[in-house]
């Protein structure tokens, strides 16, 4: 008998296997059971007839909890009600443990308990999912970046000063000395591109971000590449090529798991080279215009609309629930309806208390502030594909930014913005290269230009236009798997509150 995989069942149609693995699901009903096995690579509904031959079998099986190990052997048939295509009609149930009272059961729960339970959360259908396309984002990031010659240079976690802003460094005691968790590989690339002409760091990094958002963790992976010889239009066609990729190769990839997450695919596919360019003058301008008031107007209306349909749902749904003589598989569903009507009551209720101020910001945004999360949301709605918005102004952005040659006023950095509302997933700009005005900048700041003697010494030596990005993995991921939180993007999740397990 041959031994395979979920994800191999449609090569032995008609033939006699063994699967090995978890028991998803069950349920039974008169002498048919049916298994839901889940190995790793898939679902598969196992039937198993009782009848003589199989009676013993039958009623260990049935007796199997939730996530109980165990092997079943088969015949696999195709059919399109199973959760992969592929049935198997079970000739044996050979069980490895017997599991009993796994705390996910198919009941609705809510995130917090699905977090402290992340160990366990990562075997659902959906989180499954999301690893696996989490998983390829980092493949297709690796795989283009090594086909274009760009050099992998790992750069330290441990770091004796500020990459970005100075608010968001963890300090560590290194032997009575304080230091920091990375906050950005950048600069240490920057020194190993002078000798390779085009590198890349992908690593973890960390930022101290006190607020609980959607967007932020404190600990999530970037990847940056970093080239000689390059000003902020190579910055930005390497960007865009390289989304383009990613996205491109989850779709190729990844198909059924997107499927899976519910995730419109036109949404992503619409995303096409040239991506929008607008500069930051360009979009300031934009979000203290009428149509972005109008604009937002309507989704007040709208929100306030669903705050009403839902808080009806959520009552009718209530009140079916405590219907005398309900059936338990009954309640259990609209348990789980009421519990995913409330996230959504939540999610429009913020937005009714959320779009005024959203609206205030917008219209008496100041030229010389950075974009805040709702700023970046509303220009990036305008489009639909990934908007690049460049030349932010000098004092809000980071020190090593290139002033720009036509406006002193403003850097030739990018950010790149996803659709949907999900915003910067991009940072990067061409590095001033230009050591005086570095050193100015390093003053201007507030920092130790001690600190960044060996990072002078780039400019003292050779110095050449240069310039790179930094992409988050965890808020491309979610744009890309269209979810609404960053937390189920990493396996585990660290933001402020959270650190377990
Ligand atoms: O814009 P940032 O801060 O840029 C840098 O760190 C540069 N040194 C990159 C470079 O030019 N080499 O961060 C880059 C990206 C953001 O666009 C975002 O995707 C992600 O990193 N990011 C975060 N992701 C999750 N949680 C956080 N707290 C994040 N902060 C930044
Ligand atoms: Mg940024």
């Amino acid at each position: 008998m041959t031994t395979t995989t979920i994800a191999e069942l449609g090569k032995h149609v008609g033939q006699t296997v063994t699967l090995s693995g978890w028991l998803y699901n069950s349920r039974s009903s008169g002498k048919l059971l049916f298994l839901v096995v889940r190995d790793g690579t898939g679902l598969c509904q196992c039937v198993l007839e009782k009848t003589e031959a199989t009676a013993v079998a039958f009623d260990a099986a049935k007796r199997l909890g939730q996530e109980s190990s165990l092997s079943v052997s088969g015949t696999v048939r195709a059919d399109e009600r199973s959760p992969g295509g592929y049935e198997l009609a079970v000739t044996d149930v050979r069980p490895v443990q017997n599991a009993s009272g796994y705390p996910i059961t198919p009941k609705a729960h809510g995130i917090e308990f699905l977090m402290k339970n992340r160990h366990l959360w990562f075997r659902s259908q959906r989180q499954w999912a999301i690893l696996r396309v989490r998983h390829t984002v980092v493949e297709g990031i690796r795989q283009y970046l090594n086909e274009h010659g760009f050099i992998l240079i790992d750069t330290p976690i441990f770091a004796p000063a500020a990459g970005e802003g100075a608010q968001t460094l963890f300090a560590v005691d290194y032997f009575g000395e304080p230091v920091y968790l990375a906050q950005t590989g950048q600069l240490y690339v920057e020194a190993a591109m002078m000798a390779h002409r085009k590198v890349y760091c992908f690593g973890p990094t960390f930022r101290a971000e006190k607020s609980k958002t959607r967007r932020h963790l404190t600990e999530f992976w970037m990847v940056e590449p970093e080239m000689a010889y390059a000003d902020l239009d190579d910055v930005a066609a390497l960007a865009e090529d390289f989304v383009y990729f990613v996205v491109q190769k989850c779709l190729r990839e990844r198909r059924g798991e997107l499927e899976m997450l519910g995730r419109d695919l036109a949404k992503l596919e619409a995303v096409q080279k040239p991506f929008f360019r607008l500069t930051y003058s360009e979009a300031a301008e934009t979000l203290r215009s009428a149509e972005v008031q109008t604009m937002l107007r309507l989704d007040l209306e709208r929100a306030r609309a669903r705050v009403a349909e839902f808080t009806k749902l959520i009552a009718e749904k209530e009140t079916e629930k405590a219907a005398p003589g309900i059936k338990e598989w009954k309640a259990d569903k609209l348990a789980q309806e009421i519990m995913d009507a409330r996230d959504e009551l939540a999610d429009q209720e913020e937005a009714v208390r959320n779009i005024p101020q959203h609206m205030e910001l917008a219209a008496n945004f100041e030229w010389g502030g950075d974009l805040g999360g709702s700023d970046e949301t509303i220009i990036a709605r305008l489009h639909d594909r990934p908007v690049f918005v460049t030349h932010y102004p000098r004092v809000c952005k980071a020190f090593y930014m290139k002033r720009s040659a036509a406006d002193p006023r403003v850097v030739n950095n990018l950010d790149l913005l996803a659709p949907e509302g999900y915003g910067e997933i991009i940072g990067g700009s061409q590095r001033e290269d230009d050591l005086a005005v570095l050193l100015e900048r390093i003053h201007e700041d507030g920092l130790n230009a001690a600190d960044y003697e060996w990072y002078l010494d780039l400019r003292r030596y050779g110095t050449v236009p240069h310039g790179g990005f930094g992409l988050g993995v965890e808020r491309t991921v979610a744009w890309i798997c269209g979810l609404k939180h960053i937390r189920e993007t990493i396996p585990y999740a660290r933001m402020m509150g959270r650190i377990y397990p």
